[in-house]
């Protein structure tokens, strides 16, 4: 982290965000576009002033696909949000692009690589503000101008919203299909001297970690997690690679095929035939459900089983199974823990304040029993310093936050900031 923000870094980036944390006294009625995935989201929010926030109106869609050329993937969502545009006025937008981007401003910045299951040609070193704003302005009217108020990474949203709802909130944490936090860095803590003042509040601005790539979890890594990292498609991300929802389905999966292969069980999964074989075909949803399952026998388990092709197991197997996934569970919520609390022990290492991370993400709400054991590793670390550590989940957090950052850079603009 000291790296990234003296302009160094290595594994974890430290991006710039170039905002603060809201004040929670923003107005206004604010677009949010989230696109950090399949489901593009597109949210209309009236900012009342108080730390109150309205949605007025949600919406969102499925990209027909994750990779192609750089219209396949501006062209749809530009399409979208027309429509939303055309039926909603707003004091701006606020764009979430839930990617590694290394931001020059507030309104600008270059994706680095894609991540996740994204890979559309054309868009690495581009800037994605460019990219989209031309995709909307192509479908307007010849005279027509639109402008995106601000773009930021999704970490950096969730903790926005966190912040315009409870001013405690300084960390913002994903984990869905990626896993990354965002954290407000006091001023005095930016050793690097490149960067403008925050646009919001001046004495500290907020950083998208990027810590899904932290490489230092080299020294936890399996032989499975090492044989994931090689079959993929997306360099580095170690870290996120042990934690999110991309990946902990088929790092169970892989658990499984090497047992197999020790001779430990599970003969016949992974034969021919059956869909159990093919890489990325055990999902995190999967895991989940199975997770879930507290039947004497697992009989949901074998249900599950079934669809993916393997009719026959036995209880001893799905017991087997079901602990590699409350493991492969445990595992990623112990790593996130130990991310929280190296983050606040970074900005504040007597832990002197109250902290709280605004968290969402599909893997946190929808693990059976997740948010306990992140709660547990907080706990097993810090002790009763623990107690200064709120975790909240807050849904759709980043797309909020998308308006609320959108809002700080309007408010800004008003007092000539
Ligand atoms: C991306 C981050 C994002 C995270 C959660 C990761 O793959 O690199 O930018 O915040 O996913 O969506």
């Amino acid at each position: 982290m000291r790296r990234g923000l003296s302009g160094n870094p290595r594994s974890i980036a430290m991006h710039p965000s170039f905002v603060s944390r809201p004040f929670g006294s923003e107005q206004g009625r604010f677009l949010a576009l989230d696109l950090g995935g399949t489901n593009v989201r597109a949210t209309l929010v009236e900012l009342g002033g108080k730390h109150d926030v309205r949605v007025l109106d949600h919406r969102s869609f499925r990209l027909a696909s994750t990779s192609g050329s750089t219209d396949d993937l501006f062209g749809p969502v530009a399409d979208f949000l027309m429509s939303v545009l055309t039926e909603h006025g707003a004091d701006g937008m606020g764009y979430i692009f839930a990617f590694p981007v290394n931001q020059s401003g507030i309104r600008s910045g270059r994706l680095t690589k894609w991540t996740k299951e994204f890979a559309f040609d054309g868009v690495e070193g581009q800037d994605v503000v460019v990219l989209m704003e031309r995709a909307i302005r192509d479908r307007m009217d010849r005279d027509g101008d639109f402008r995106i108020r601000a773009l930021a990474n999704d970490t950096v949203g969730v903790l926005a919203a966190g912040a315009y709802l409870d001013p405690r909130c300084d960390m913002g944490l994903i984990v869905g299909t990626g896993a990354n936090l965002a954290v407000a860095v006091p001023n005095d803590m930016i050793v690097r001297r490149d960067l403008p003042a925050s646009v919001g509040n001046t004495s500290e601005m907020i950083f998208n970690m990027e810590c899904g790539n932290f490489d230092g979890v080299d020294s936890i890594q399996t032989d499975v997690d090492r044989k994931l990292d090689a079959e993929s498609d997306t360099s580095g991300q170690l870290m996120e690679k042990m934690i999110a929802g991309r990946y902990l389905g088929e790092v169970a999966r892989l658990r499984v095929l090497e047992a197999e292969s020790k001779g430990e069980g599970f003969e016949g999964w992974v034969g021919e035939g059956g869909d159990f074989s093919a890489p990325y075909s055990f999902t995190t949803e999967q895991l989940s459900d199975i997770i879930f399952d507290d039947s004497d026998d697992l009989t949901a388990t074998a249900m599950e089983l079934g669809r993916l092709g393997v009719a026959t197991t036995t209880t001893d197997e799905r017991r087997h199974l079901k602990e590699i996934c409350v493991s492969v569970a445990r595992r990623s919520a112990g790593i996130v823990a130990e991310s929280i609390v190296a983050t606040a022990t970074y900005i504040d290492p007597g832990l002197n304040d109250e902290h709280m991370v605004a968290v969402d993400g599909s893997v946190f709400r929808g693990i059976p029993g997740y948010r306990e054991e992140v709660e547990r590793g907080l706990a097993l670390t810090l002790g009763e310093g623990a107690d200064r550590i709120q975790v909240c989940y807050l849904r759709d957090g980043s797309g909020l936050g998308a308006a609320v950052v959108a809002a700080v850079t309007a408010s800004s603009r008003m007092e000539g900031g």
